[in-house]
């Protein structure tokens, strides 16, 4: 049978101070809702329902998963409710989740999942966290090795305030027990909220037992309530998608100053300098070294390239390439083998042939430039005449002189010239000399011509 799961999200996340909704705050790249429900995924839950409010939901279109409205967030009891007033009932466990913990795994999904036993009365198994205090999290009130109850932070007397043994939010239902229970929740607190905790007092005055699944470290199921908790939670996630590369035989010099993507890709023994971000799809071959002070995204880099102090988007980089620093490659430019790009060039949407040298101070936009062509300081593709884009052709084995002006459309020949300070406005043929502007041949025509 498919395992189910309701994710709680409606809530207002007022402590974020954000228009935005809270779940929908990223960290390394993905919102935070998205990591909870990569974590389910991962944990082979197929049928889950997330609880949206009505400016949430039409966000959550991109997720491809079910989501039902509350249109008023009176609390994660009622919240809860509602999700299984639109699911079918049926016998089993249901996993509840909240959207705003973003380092939860798999495993502690499938911890709490294996300890839940309605057949012999266990009707909730939940995963609780030994935190430092304060805290704001809900207290476990222990009854010897069951739990007896829940005590939200705001309803605590000083005692329970005191225990170091928090609710992280992470509960596996016996359904039906579920379904007798959330209907009997009321209000009666600080909050005046429905409260999903006070189905643990209830469930064990109806003579069901309560377990708790202990999280090995609070730090995978601290939930996220303002902007500080999200900067610590994306320290946390980041420091982890670091030890995978670290330990796939990356070197990556700084963590604390790589930022990454789940959907990152880099080969063995590229090395990767500090205060730089490799954000997307981006795949890095093997013995790269990129960094210090780059910006990566989208791209697709081969074997033994080195980048430096350099941004690179949606692009890709043939092997050998050197790249920078004070690079600008972007809107799917392509850098064939052994490319070299210096300091405050820009290329946009180009394709450059193997061995094509760009050394400084230069813009390469929608163009193509052929294999060995050296493009000079200053040369720029004058792409846009004001209305429309148009495009340079230039051929193998071309020189292009210091300080040019490629007026586009415009088409220069494999293995010609142009001069310093050349405004090239007529396509330029093969093997020509070109100077001046406008730019004029100086190769000397035979007789009659
Ligand atoms: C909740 C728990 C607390 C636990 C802590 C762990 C309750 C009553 N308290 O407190 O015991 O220690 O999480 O992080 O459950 N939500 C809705 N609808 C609502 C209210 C909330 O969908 O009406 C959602 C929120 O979007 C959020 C989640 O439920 O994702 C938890 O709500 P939040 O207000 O953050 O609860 P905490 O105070 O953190
Ligand atoms: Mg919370």
């Amino acid at each position: 049978m498919s395992a189910r799961a309701i994710v709680l999200a409606a809530g207002k996340g007022t402590r974020m101070k954000s228009a935005r909704p809270k779940v929908l705050h990223e960290l390394c790249g993905r919102p935070m809702l998205w990591w909870v429900l990569d974590a389910l995924r991962a944990a082979g839950v197929d049928d889950v329902v997330v609880v949206s409010n009505p400016e949430l939901d039409p966000k959550l279109a991109a997720f491809g998963v079910r989501t039902v409205v509350q249109e008023e967030q009176l609390g994660t009891g009622h919240a809860v409710r509602i999700a299984l007033d639109a699911l079918p009932p049926r016998s089993g466990t249901v996993l509840v989740a909240y959207g705003d913990m973003p380092l939860v795994d798999a495993a502690i999904f499938e911890d709490v999942q294996a300890a839940v036993d309605p057949d012999a009365g266990t009707a909730l198994a939940l995963v609780t966290a030994r935190m430092p205090l304060p805290s704001s999290f809900g207290r476990i009130v222990r009854d010897a090795s069951a739990v007896a109850e829940i005590v939200e932070a705001k309803d605590c007397t000083p005692a329970q305030l005191a225990i170091d043994e928090m609710n992280a939010g992470i509960y596996a239902f016996d359904e039906s027990a579920l379904r007798e229970s959330i209907v009997r929740v009321g209000n009666d607190n600080a909050q005046r909220e429905f409260y999903l905790t006070d189905t643990i007092a209830l469930l064990n005055a109806s003579g069901r037992r309560v377990v708790a699944v202990t999280a090995p470290d609070y730090r995978s199921v601290l939930g996220v309530n303002d902007r500080v908790e999200l900067a610590d939670a994306r320290a946390i996630r980041n420091r982890r998608l670091c030890e995978e590369h670290l330990r796939a035989g990356v070197t990556i010099v700084d963590p604390a100053t790589t930022y990454l993507d789940p959907g990152v890709a880099i080969a063995a023994d590229t090395v990767i300098y500090p205060n730089t971000s490799i954000a997307g799809a981006t795949r890095i071959g093997a013995r790269c070294a990129i960094g210090p002070n780059c910006r990566i995204g989208n791209a697709v880099i081969a074997d033994d390239v080195q980048i430096t102090e350099s941004v690179i988007l949606d692009s890709s980089i043939g092997r050998h390439a050197k790249i920078g620093p004070y690079a600008h490659i972007r809107g799917g430019a392509t850098l064939g083998e052994g490319v070299k790009i210096g300091d405050f060039v820009e290329v946009k949407n180009a394709e450059l042939g193997d061995d094509v040298k760009a050394n400084h101070l230069a813009y390469i936009g929608d163009a193509r430039v052929g294999p060995r062509t050296n493009y000079a300081a200053g040369a720029i593709t004058c792409n846009y005449d004001g209305v429309r884009k148009n495009r340079t052709e230039i051929g193998a084995d071309v020189f292009i002189g210091t300080n040019n002006s490629l007026v586009a459309p415009v088409t220069i020949g494999d293995g010609a010239i142009t001069g310093a300070g050349a405004v090239v406005i007529r396509d330029v043929p093969p093997g020509d000399k070109q100077v001046g502007n406008p730019a004029r041949s100086i190769l000397k025509k035979p007789a009659g011509t």
